[in-house]
């Protein structure tokens, strides 16, 4: 008797398990508060992603209010075989990598890829939108409009955000002016992904 009860208890949480391993299949967005920005669209595919692989981005806002010195708070919630790995804050060689608050935007990419982001050698998409690759960004109100730009996911096992190799990620952005005085947050969204190993 108590063995079967205990059989049906472990069905019962492995298919617990398997229902909340589900992958996504799009990208799941909600907007959580956005004061400066009406957020309109925002996706990526393919859904799940593939690492190291090809992607694409869409992301169409109207922003309101101009933004200078942007700051960005992540908090990211690791999802794998239904067991909750929330990702800290932490320091790899200097950098601030996973639930952090990136204070300058700008700044921080600089430092991560110091080559592309030159004045001479500023991407087109970035130039469109008007940031000519010097920091600060002051990006101007505008419709941002960014239709399915090309994007290639570098293998982030060979990086120190490695926890984002696979997975199914919960991801809170909250972006906001680091001028005190601006309205809070400029812009928030939450969203839903699986990224998938490419084997
Ligand atoms: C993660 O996001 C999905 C899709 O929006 C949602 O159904 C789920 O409840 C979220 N999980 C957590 C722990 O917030």
């Amino acid at each position: 008797m108590g063995k079967h009860v205990a059989s049906l208890i472990i069905a019962a949480i492995i298919l617990g398990i398997t229902t909340y391993a589900q992958d996504y299949n799009k990208l799941h967005f909600q907007d959580c508060g956005s004061k400066s920005a009406d957020i309109r669209k925002v996706d990526i595919t393919p859904m799940p992603l593939y690492n190291p692989g090809p992607a694409s981005f869409t992301f169409i806002a109207d922003l309101k209010r101009p933004i200078t010195v942007v700051e960005v708070s992540l908090d990211i919630l690791r999802t794998v075989n239904g067991i909750r790995l929330p990702i800290k804050c932490y320091v790899v060689n200097g950098q601030n990598v996973g639930s952090c608050t990136y204070p300058d935007l700008c700044n921080f990419l600089k430092g991560l890829l110091p080559e592309l982001l030159t004045p001479e050698n500023c991407p087109q998409a970035l130039v469109d939108i008007g940031v000519d690759c010097t920091c600060p960004m002051d990006i101007k109100p505008q419709l941002l409009s960014i239709i399915e730009q090309p994007i290639d996911l570098p293998d982030a096992t060979q990086t120190a955000a490695s926890f984002l190799a696979s997975g199914n990620f919960n991801m809170t952005v909250t972006v906001s002016e680091s001028n005190p005085s601006a309205p809070r947050p400029y812009g928030c969204g939450k969203v839903a992904f699986t990224v998938k190993q490419k084997k």
